[in-house]
């Protein structure tokens, strides 16, 4: 069996971008009978840049779970667990953080735009939490023997150092630990609404999963389109369009190629252009915004999965623990359970 080992920080709910990334992936890998999967909600990480905001991440946890269980992940097939309830894994941060240096965090790629882009929280000086979250990321990840880790391209540094950790571990106390691989996501990532490279909470340019018809509607009505159309028969151009763009995502080719024709011809507006959008997004979606109805009226169901997820978790976590443990020296009482 080969195990993976993927997760988010419950910061927000998920969105149409992760939809397209790394939510379709993970459905995807669940179902090869190889692969053993495990999704993590990081919210000991989600606390590394929300410290003063427990209340946040501890609501967002069930959000997240709600959302991978709306879309089809499946519990049976893929272990959902929560970060902070499986406490080996900080245990091992500690270990590893002594094979880590100060300045090999600080030249992390990932880390380094974080804390440029957190400057209302950190100020001039990051905390060693935030600093030191590649550490405990790589704990997370090595804790499962995960050998394969689907993430983002903005991930990859962490996992290159989480490579570094394990080999530095393997050469100094032994042959343990099972160095991960990244899986990129293929699909590319998707643009806001209002033509951003990145769709984001913080942003505020993301359509949710478990936005309603009504949210669709407003959102999309506010998506950027070709600044020099003013006009319904000025001619358009869809290649410039936040509109189009997410017409190729969600509408049938046929409706694609009849909107942006008659948009060149200046022969269709983009208030009806955007209402039919709308419509499919919506459509889309409604499975998705069902099960979460079903979900957030059997919210015992949820907290359920999550408290036998991390249950699962937490054994196999202990059990490389041990191995662990006594590569280190660290075992002192055998028989002590
Ligand atoms: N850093 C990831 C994110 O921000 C979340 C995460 C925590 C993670 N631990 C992980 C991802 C282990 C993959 C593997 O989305």
């Amino acid at each position: 069996m080969r195990r993976i080992l993927t997760g988010d920080r419950p910061t927000g709910r998920l969105h149409i971008g992760h939809y397209f990334g790394s939510l379709q992936t993970r459905l995807k890998m669940q179902e090869d009978p190889n692969n053993e999967p495990y999704i993590l909600i990081a919210d000991v990480q989600a606390l590394t840049d929300n410290f003063n905001n427990p209340e946040k991440v501890r609501k967002n946890v069930r959000e997240v779970a709600i959302d991978y269980l709306s879309v089809g992940i499946d519990p049976n097939k893929t272990t959902i667990y929560i970060q902070s309830m499986v406490p080996e894994t900080a245990e091992l941060t500690v270990f590893y953080s002594n094979l880590v240096t100060i300045a090999r965090l600080q030249r992390n790629p990932t880390v380094k735009t974080e804390i440029a882009q957190k400057k209302e929280i950190f100020g001039e000086s990051v905390t060693y939490g935030f600093l030191g979250y590649p550490v405990s990321q790589a704990a997370d990840i090595t804790a499962f023997e995960g050998e394969l880790v689907p993430v983002g391209e903005d991930q990859e540094p962490l996992i290159e150092q989480c490579r570094e950790i394990v080999r530095k571990f393997n050469s100094i106390y032994g042959e343990v630990l099972v160095e991960p691989k990244a899986v990129l996501s293929t699909t590319k990532r998707i643009k806001g609404l209002d033509g951003n490279d990145k769709m984001g909470k913080s942003l505020g340019n993301a359509i949710y999963l478990a936005d309603s018809e009504e949210e669709i509607l407003k959102k999309v009505m506010s998506a950027v389109t070709d600044p020099n159309r003013i006009k319904k028969d000025d001619l358009g151009n869809p290649d410039v369009c936040m509109v189009s763009y997410y017409h190729k995502l969600f509408s049938p080719q046929m409706e694609v190629d009849e909107v942006c024709k008659e948009c060149r011809e200046g022969k269709r507006g983009c208030v009806a252009c955007k209402k039919q959008l709308a419509k499919n997004i919506s459509d889309t979606l409604k499975p998705i915004r069902e099960k979460r109805k079903y979900y957030e009226e059997h919210l015992e169901e949820v907290d359920k999965i999550l408290e036998e997820g991390t249950k699962k978790a937490r054994k196999t976590a202990r059990e490389t623990m041990k191995k662990v443990k006594k590569a280190m020296k660290l075992d002192y009482f055998e028989n002590e359970e």
